[in-house]
């Protein structure tokens, strides 16, 4: 860019931020995420720093940002609450040590504490001789929002240390300093309340938190589910501490909670080896982080390198790329599902957000849309996380300028036109036709797919030509392929069939369990399905079973129970399992399979992906064993099986102290009938 294009510019980027400073801070009412706010804000740098003489005196990034408000009196902060700079890349925190090392004796070698990037916002809490006596907003750095009346309601904040008898004693002075945010759950419970008053939902937890904070009738922020996690001092008289490491451990002792799942290490490279584990890890904490924040371990150190403009130069936030971006709705579709749900899906202006171009995210039902109110052209804040579909958080109202339209549920189903359907107090539309071709389509799908059925070399795209041919209109046709017709498929050729029928020949003599879950019936999958075996032990058995005799079963009720039967009774579906029976179909019972009764009496959770099987084989091999497999960690749970990147089932598994196992470990209990040592993770 040319100098005068850069000047042009940057007037334009301090016009937008100074705008949306003001659509933050004054109306409380953003219209771009922060992430999209912090990227504007770091081009501005960028140029700045290229260019100094462009800088001007307003300029944003000429003052700390400041959230004071009106409503509270003010605290002088004992030493400035400082910021962090930031890393994007690794390239970036390895120049960052460079330049670290440069300003120590030669020869200096680094430890760090890495800790999760938190994303709440900052408090700064007073303790006099072990009673808290203040709670203060960062506010402009030097000088906070007295909100001690609200921090007071928050329940992990001690109001007097140490909490234990056991704990340090209480030092002269100690200034904490923390953040202070809602958990996911506890986000999605409030919501919950919420909708039962009639009342719109929170789009976005850290407003929401800051909000609650800044709450002037403590009783408000009382009842909303608030947490602090503390990870430094500003101030401490009567104790001396000599890395962070120590400080965060006695913060711990004194009875904070402290910054989640922090570690030491002993090299930048070490932790630099952890980044992709803490990326995928993200989207499974109970807490929402933006980032990782590494800082030297060693305090003199620390002091020894100073600050430099607001940042200290010790510690530096590794950011995470975006999860949440905000874009425009330019149209809504719904697809149907093998139960003949609806779910709306929006097509969106395309945008880029944690690596990826995103163009459509999923609103999940017709319910939810009207709760948030979301128009067709209106701007909305979209969210993508991990693996998880894109989905859409809701509208930004005020960016609204009266084109925007309803989306309601459509009349017909796109697929075939039948009428759709809203049974009674459901939150789901749905095509009730069972021959509608996409239900058809996607039952297939599923029936075939790894944890169903396992048909291999029967992908969707397979599935697809295979109905676009004509050579099936349903799941018992599969069984019927010929390898005259399949040869004819362009791109079939003679091995790949051969492969083909032998794995759908191999598939005829799946478990029963497997099976019956590979039906589709709503609300049977495969914690429901080997309850139902293990009392009917063939097809036929389970057919002709009632509503009674379903519903007895532990962990079944009525609803579900009739939703069987009902199945079972309907005659496209006995068509189709007539046709299966005289193809050979023929799912082994239970009964036949059942190896040992080593595991008899113990429930197992599984959660992650195991090294060599698939959960569903995990789950057979234990029922094969006579154990039990269940869906959630409860006091109950014998053991829990985890794989690599597991899910919140394993930090509920060590909060209630129930052992952990791997697959070895499954394997060894059923071969040698001796319970593993339990391997804490
Ligand atoms: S250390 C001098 N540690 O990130 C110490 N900050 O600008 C500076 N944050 O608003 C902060 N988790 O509130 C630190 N483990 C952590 C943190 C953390 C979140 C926030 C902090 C600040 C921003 C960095």
């Amino acid at each position: 860019m040319t100098e005068n294009s850069l000047f042009q510019r940057a007037n334009e980027l301090r016009e937008q931020l100074a705008h949306h400073l003001y659509r933050y801070h004054v109306l409380s009412d953003p219209i771009i995420s922060d992430a999209e706010y912090d990227r504007l804000f770091d081009e501005l740098v960028a140029i700045e720093n290229s260019h100094p003489e462009l800088i001007t005196p307003d300029s944003p990034t000429q003052r700390a940002g400041s959230d004071l408000s009106e409503d509270f009196p003010k605290v002088q902060h004992p030493a400035p609450i400082l910021s962090l700079s930031k890393a994007l890349t690794i390239e970036e925190l390895m120049a960052w040590e460079e330049r670290t090392l440069k300003m120590l004796p030669s020869g200096t070698t680094l430890e760090y504490t890495l800790e999760p990037k938190l994303d709440g916002l900052t408090i700064v809490i007073t303790y006099e001789n072990g009673v808290l006596v203040r709670a203060a907003t960062r506010g402009n750095a030097i000088i906070g929002d007295d909100v001690t009346a609200n921090v007071r309601t928050i329940r992990t904040v001690p109001l007097r240390i140490p909490v234990s008898p056991d704990g340090p004693p209480a030092p002269e002075k100690l200034v904490v300093r923390g953040e202070i945010m809602f958990h996911k759950s506890d986000f999605e419970q409030l919501n919950e309340k919420q909708h039962e008053s009639g009342l719109p939902p929170y789009i976005n937890a850290r407003n929401t938190a800051s909000g609650t904070l800044k709450q002037k009738d403590s009783r408000i922020t009382a009842n909303r589910p608030l947490t602090a996690y503390l990870y430094g001092i500003v101030e401490l008289r009567g104790k001396t501490l000599h890395t962070q490491w120590e400080m965060l451990t006695y913060l711990r002792d004194l009875g904070f909670r402290i910054a989640p799942d922090a570690a030491l290490y002993p090299t930048l490279s070490d932790i630099i080896q952890q980044i992709p584990t803490w990326e995928t890890r993200r989207n499974q904490l109970e807490y929402e982080i933006d980032g990782l924040v590494i800082k030297v371990n060693d305090l003199a150190v620390v002091r020894e390198l100073g600050v430099v403009g607001k940042d200290p130069r010790s510690a530096i936030a590794y950011k995470f790329a975006a999860q949440e971006v905000t874009t425009r709705v330019l149209g809504v579709t719904p697809n149907v599902g093998r139960t003949g749900k609806l779910t709306p899906t929006a097509q969106l202006e395309p945008v880029f957000v944690a690596g990826v171009t995103v163009v459509n995210a999923t609103m999940h039902n017709y319910k939810f849309i009207q709760a948030l109110d979301v128009r067709l052209g209106d701007r909305v804040i979209i969210k993508r996380s991990g693996d998880v579909i894109p989905y859409v958080i809701g509208p930004v109202i005020s960016a609204r300028d009266g084109s925007e339209t309803p989306i309601l549920p459509p009349e017909r189903c796109p697929f075939c036109d039948t009428p759709i359907i809203q049974p009674e107090s459901a939150v789901d539309h749905f095509c009730p036709n069972p021959e509608c071709p996409e239900r058809v389509l996607r039952s297939i799908e599923f029936f075939v797919s790894r944890g169903a059925m396992d048909i291999e070399g029967m992908g969707p795209q397979t599935v697809k030509i295979l109905i676009d041919k004509g050579f099936i209109k349903d799941e018992a046709d599969i069984f019927y392929l010929k390898s005259e017709s399949l040869l004819e498929l362009e791109g079939f050729a003679e091995k790949k069939v051969e492969n083909l029928l032998a794995s759908i020949e191999k598939a005829k003599s799946r478990p029963l369990a497997r099976f019956i879950a590979a039906l589709g019936i709503d609300g049977v999958g495969n914690t429901v399905s080997p309850a139902l075996t293990a009392r009917f032990n063939s097809v036929a058995a389970l057919s002709e079973a009632s509503v009674e005799q379903i519903d007895d079963i532990n962990g079944i009720g009525k609803v579900l129970a009739q939703n069987i039967v009902d199945w079972f009774k309907d005659d496209h579906h006995q068509t189709i399992l007539n046709k299966m029976r005289e193809a050979g179909v023929d799912p082994q019972s239970e009964q036949r399979i059942a190896i040992g009764d080593s595991l008899a009496g113990l429930t197992f959770v599984l959660t992650g992906t195991l090294p060599t099987m698939t959960r569903e084989e995990a789950g057979e091999l234990i029922q094969a064993h006579g154990g039990k497999v269940s869906s959630s960690v409860t006091k109950k749970t014998s053991y829990v099986l985890v794989g690599d990147s597991p899910g919140s089932k394993a930090e509920k598994a060590q909060t209630l102290d129930i052992p952990m196992i791997g697959e070895d470990d499954l394997r060894q209990m059923v071969n040698e009938n001796s319970a593993p040592q339990p391997r804490l993770l």
